[in-house]
């Protein structure tokens, strides 16, 4: 594979799917690149678009699939994707911009860390946003900072937090609600620095294993850093090991209570969703946050003016999206409730024996190929005009929202919302070459 096949060829001002040139690079992964882009005939509507590169592994179709299962599912805190498709040697998804992931946020704080009010918030909704993806039958596998990111800064959407990058979800059940067999042993998915002790020992990933890295991240966010942050996958394994506890010293002692409950949960168990909601509202309640403070990026306004758009959209309140236990005779929880029992997590009987996401490959068994190229990507110079192009549309009611670019106007809050589309032909190629 020479090096341009090994990177998608697109860069910026690159046309993508005929309508929306790239403006801004937003982030760049282990497997795509993610760029802000605009429509061609209405340069205030403005989109992300993720790309990889087109070969027989997929992601993009994970995520286009997952995305389009959230946004039926109303999820608060899933983007929507509006467009997904192929050109030249890379696939994309066009779907609404948002704004700094928080790893980013949390590089502009001074001390390199959030407040406890902050990470409260960020806790609660985080974690929210994992069981709405459980309760669609996936689990994420890469839960980190990077992979959360905040509405538009300067946006009443700033204050909602969104999980990104279902590329290495895991579906769940097999039919209905059974759930899939654990493998005996598997490759490494995820991020050295962030993954649950039982991924490092290549045990089958469960639903509990997101919440042990909400836990890793939570940590970070709340201490500035993890001691393992750049160390090799088994010296990270040790030093989670015997530094954990450590940590938690420094921490609030709720933090202290999701470890010990995560910790009893093994493959099978569904983890008690509200329990582990209870644990983190508690942070609020203990410290008698109430959701109408300002959160560290609104109030470090300054530092984060790189990363602002000017624009004002009306959402739901803070108040009412972490919808806190209202009832003063709320159940406590204190150490009694979730005591500190020492070793390996839980692993079930039938379970092996045994700031990059990594996908180790297991031993091949189909030969990975670049998929032949359609068409050259349109380059254009700043100046040329470039017509839009007629377009027919799948229109999803759940979106429920005009097409944009039509009417030129530019709408309130997030980028505009277009009607849910599909490419037809890519999906078809998609499931031939499966
Ligand atoms: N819709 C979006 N709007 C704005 N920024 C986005 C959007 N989607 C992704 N980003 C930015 O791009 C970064 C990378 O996105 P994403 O995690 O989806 O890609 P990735 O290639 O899978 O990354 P990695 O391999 O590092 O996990 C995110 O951390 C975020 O900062
Ligand atoms: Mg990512």
């Amino acid at each position: 594979m020479t090096k341009d096949e090994k990177n998608p060829q697109i860069k910026l001002s690159t046309i993508v799917c005929k309508r929306y040139i790239t403006v801004q690079l937003l982030g760049k992964g282990g497997y795509g690149i993610v760029y802000e882009v605009m429509r061609l005939n209405n340069p205030t509507a403005r989109f992300a678009c993720k790309t990889e590169l087109a070969t027989l592994r997929n992601n993009l179709k994970i995520e286009w699939d997952l995305m389009t299962v959230m946004s039926e599912k109303k999820s608060k805190h899933t983007i929507i994707a509006y467009e997904m498709g192929q050109e030249r040697n890379y696939n994309y998804i066009i779907m609404n911009l948002i704004g700094p992931s928080l790893a980013d946020l949390r590089k502009t704080m001074a001390s390199k860390k959030f407040t406890l009010y902050t990470t409260s918030v960020v806790a609660i909704q985080a974690s929210d946003s994992i069981q709405e993806l459980h309760f669609a039958g996936y689990i994420h596998r890469d839960v980190k900072p990077s992979n959360f990111a905040i509405g538009l800064l300067g946006t009443e959407a700033e204050k909602i937090l969104y999980i990104l990058d279902f590329g290495i979800c895991r579906k769940l059940y097999k039919s209905g609600k059974t759930l899939r067999k654990p493998r005996a042993r598997v490759p490494f998915r995820g991020t050295t620095q962030y993954c649950s002790p039982n991924v490092h020992l290549r045990l089958e990933p469960g639903r509990q294993d997101d919440y042990w890295s909400l836990l890793y991240m939570l940590i970070e966010l709340h201490t500035g850093d993890l001691p393992w942050e750049k160390m090799n996958k088994d010296d990270a394994k040790k030093s989670k090991d015997s530094k954990t506890d450590e940590l938690l010293e420094k921490c609030p002692a709720e933090f202290k209570f999701l470890r010990n409950y995560v910790r009893t949960l093994s493959y099978q168990m569904e983890p008690d969703y509200e329990k582990i909601r209870g644990i983190l509202c508690q942070l609020m309640r203990v410290n008698d946050f109430k959701p109408d403070k300002p959160l560290d990026w609104q109030k470090n306004a300054e530092n984060c003016k790189s990363m602002r758009k000017k624009v004002d959209e009306k959402v739901e309140k803070l108040e009412d999206l972490l919808n806190l236990p209202a009832n003063p005779a709320t159940k406590k929880y204190t150490d009694e409730d979730f005591p500190d029992v020492e070793g390996e997590p839980l692993h079930d009987a039938s379970t092996s024996k045994s700031d990059d996401t990594i996908v180790e490959i297991a031993a091949p068994t189909k030969k990975v190929e670049v998929v032949k190229q359609p068409k050259e990507a349109v380059v254009v110079k700043p100046k040329e005009v470039v017509k839009p192009v007629a377009k027919v549309a799948v229109t999803s009611p759940q979106v429920g929202a005009s097409p944009a670019g039509q009417s030129g106007q530019a709408p309130k809050g997030q980028a505009p919302k277009v009607p849910l589309k599909k490419h037809i032909n890519l999906r078809k190629w998609f499931s031939k070459k499966k």
